[in-house]
């Protein structure tokens, strides 16, 4: 029983031998991020794997035992921007350059009220996107002098909202001090964070040998929402029978990072939204998804609301 509309990463992609290359990957203690970690240990990469729960990580660890590649376990708590700048601080004393980042971690705040990092961001946000933004900054060079450098930040289908109710991000209020909050809407704010800066990247970047993109990976039936509310769990209790056909494994979720991180095909679209099918866009031309699709969210492809979203990031995480 599979999810028949899957989109696969090209066999031949999966068997190179990626020997020499070094990845570092957030959230790789859990689902998707755990199974991209352990596609690139299999291919022989060697991968830094960025977790707040270092003990987690080294669990799951065991399992790439006999494995042709090799791991390293480094903590970052991204809800704690001290703990990127540690991370960072620990990766340059170890490494020069990366030839894979892939900005994974993210979760939704599962409380009606809004919750706050150390650093006094909106919970959703200040993980998804502003600890991945200060990392990502941190690690650019290393990623730069890599002769194909790969960028990849897990955005979601519900970046895209609906035709009715487009998601952007509210840099006047981030948060919610002026505006009812949502946390779903927050989590939908936060993915339009993570596409826009992938098309900032790209622009930034151009003539570098970096590739960047935003990442869709379907609905992975990871640990994503798990300890959710009492009528989320009944919803996903009344849908079992129904979940292996609309829903993904973490492997099959993980076919869209991997395509980002190793396909040729992905380096002529820098910047871009790579889309895993799935059944819950509300607009429904978007189902079938697309490596790379266009965004119907126009918010998440405005390369001038990517750059003030940056001047701004930039500002509130002490780079500028
Ligand atoms: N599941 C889906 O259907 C779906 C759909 C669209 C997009 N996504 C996106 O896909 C990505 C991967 O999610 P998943 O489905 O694999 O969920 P998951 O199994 O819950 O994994 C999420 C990972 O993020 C890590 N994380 C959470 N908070 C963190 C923090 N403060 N610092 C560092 N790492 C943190 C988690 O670490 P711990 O184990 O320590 O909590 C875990 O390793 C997320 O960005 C998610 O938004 C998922």
């Amino acid at each position: 029983m599979a999810n028949k509309n899957l989109i696969w990463c090209d066999k031949a992609l999966l068997e190179k031998d990626l020997s020499g290359k070094a990845y570092v990957v957030t959230g790789a203690n859990s689902g998707v991020g755990l199974e991209t970690t352990r596609q690139l240990v299999k291919q022989g990469g060697h991968v830094i794997m960025a977790c707040r729960r270092p003990d987690a990580a080294a669990e799951v660890a065991k399992e790439f035992v006999g494995l042709a590649g090799t791991v390293d376990i480094l903590r970052c708590d991204l809800a704690d921007l001290d703990s990127v700048r540690a991370f960072a601080e620990a990766f340059h004393a170890k490494y020069e350059v990366i030839d894979g980042l892939m900005c994974n971690a993210g979760m939704v705040n599962m409380d009606s009220k809004p919750a706050f990092t150390k650093d006094g961001f909106e919970l959703t946000i200040g993980i998804s996107y502003f600890g991945h933004f200060l990392l990502t900054e941190l690690l650019l060079d290393a990623l730069k002098k890599s002769p194909d450098g790969r960028y990849g930040i897990l955005s979601s289908v519900v970046h895209a909202g609906s035709p009715k109710n487009r998601y952007q991000v509210h840099l006047d209020d981030l948060n919610f001090e002026r505006r009812d909050y949502s946390n779903f809407g927050a989590y939908g704010e936060a993915k339009v964070a993570t596409t826009l800066y992938a098309l900032e990247l790209a622009d930034r970047l151009q003539g570098s040998n970096v590739t960047t993109a935003s990442i869709h990976p379907g609905w992975a039936r990871s640990n994503f929402g798990k300890g959710g509310p009492a009528w989320m769990r009944a919803a996903m209790f009344l849908m079992k029978p129904i979940l292996p056909f609309v829903s993904d494994s973490s492997w099959e979720s993980a076919q869209t990072s991997m395509h980002v991180l190793l396909s040729e095909d992905a380096r002529n679209h820098s910047g871009a939204y790579f889309s895993q099918y799935s059944f819950l866009y509300q607009d429904k031309e978007c189902r079938k998804g697309g490596w790379p699709m266009e965004s119907p969210n126009p918010h998440a492809r405005d390369l001038k609301a990517a750059k003030a979203l940056v001047a701004k990031s930039r500002e509130l995480v002490g780079l500028s």
